[in-house]
């Protein structure tokens, strides 16, 4: 069996020991332009090249959640992708959602402005059930999420394509119920991926329809966000701050309104990194099951974008 790796901007060498360790009977090598045709590839942002040469793969694994850049490609039509389901990436998400909630609603850059300025004092303790957090996206990491934030107490409300059940969590679904978990949603957390439908979800009308004082946590793709709506809804004193780990353009280009900020942390994409041992682990698995004939976690609906 031959596996190919085109992964752009990761260095490959420790992936190729790492796959070539899990699967001993496999020829693994990097893509070059020209290369044979392989039976699996491991992949991240490949160029349209690659794609035109390799016509005929079993599979194309990513080493991300996301596939909305690999779909942006002219893939054959019947070309299976399979993407990193959790991975660790589930946990991840959970501290870094939890850590912006807690420092928002506990205000803890007030504090800290404090003791900066030598100062010791109190404010007002919020109210946990004025902060109900709306997670949008159930999947694999929104699931996570949803569920810690509900563990401190906070009122959870979930919303996603189809009905689903989550404990502890109030959901909804569809273009029906998106309108009332909006409404009933003070600090909204993104875990959607990027398709056309969820592009540009975040703007002026969906985030003027949350609660007053809002807070926006983006963890998936800078596209769900129109940025210049953020700022107005900030300015206007709707929006109270924003978390923002993903931007339309990344990096954040010099002078973009987002570095300086006094009511936006920024993070570079950072929020949940693909961990290389559970990754190889995970796709050395599924490229065993596929082989076997058995269907594996995270096979993307590539009509459906996710
Ligand atoms: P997933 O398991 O595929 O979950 C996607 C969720 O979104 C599902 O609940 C799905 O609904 C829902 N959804 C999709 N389209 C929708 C729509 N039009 N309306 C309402 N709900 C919709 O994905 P995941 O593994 O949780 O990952 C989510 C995203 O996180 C990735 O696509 C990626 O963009 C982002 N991400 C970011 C980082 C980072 O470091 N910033 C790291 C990893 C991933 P159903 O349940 O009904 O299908
Ligand atoms: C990272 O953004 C991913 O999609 O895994």
């Amino acid at each position: 069996m031959k596996i190919t790796f085109c992964c752009t901007d990761t260095k490959a060498e420790p992936w190729l020991q790492g796959l070539a360790a899990a699967l001993p009977q496999a020829d693994i090598s990097v893509w070059q332009p020209g290369a044979p045709q392989s039976d699996y590839a491991v992949v991240w942002a490949p160029p349209q090249q690659f794609i035109d040469e390799q016509p005929a793969l079993r599979a194309l694994c990513n080493i991300g959640a996301g596939v909305d850049g690999l779909l942006r490609l002219r893939l054959p039509p019947s070309m299976r992708v399979v993407r990193l389901d959790d991975a660790g990436m589930a946990v991840q998400m959970a501290e870094y959602v939890s850590h912006a909630l807690i420092r928002h609603f506990r205000e803890l850059d007030q504090y800290e402005a404090q003791m900066r300025a030598g100062r010791w004092g109190y404010l007002k303790p919020p109210r946990r059930q004025d902060f109900p957090v709306g997670v949008m996206g159930l999947g694999v990491l929104g699931e996570r999420v949803a569920r810690t934030v509900a563990q401190f107490d906070f009122p959870v409300l979930g919303w996603s394509r189809s009905p689903k059940a989550v404990a502890g969590v109030r959901t909804y679904s569809g273009a029906e119920g998106f309108g009332e978990f909006l409404a009933a949603t003070r600090v909204l957390v993104n875990l959607l991926p990027l398709t056309p439908e969820t592009h540009g979800i975040m703007r002026r009308d969906t985030l003027a329809r949350l609660k007053p004082g809002a807070y926006v946590i983006n963890v998936a793709r800078g596209a769900h966000l129109v940025e210049e709506d953020l700022l107005a809804l900030i300015e206007e004193g709707h929006v109270a701050g924003a978390t923002l780990d993903v931007f339309r353009t990344e990096p954040l280009p010099a002078g973009h309104p987002f570095w300086n900020h006094p009511k936006i942390t920024i993070t570079p994409h950072t929020s949940a990194r693909t961990l290389r041992d559970e990754s190889i682990a995970q796709i050395a698995g599924k490229i065993a099951a596929m082989e076997r004939g058995e269907a594996v976690a995270g096979a993307v609906d590539t009509a459906r974008g996710y």
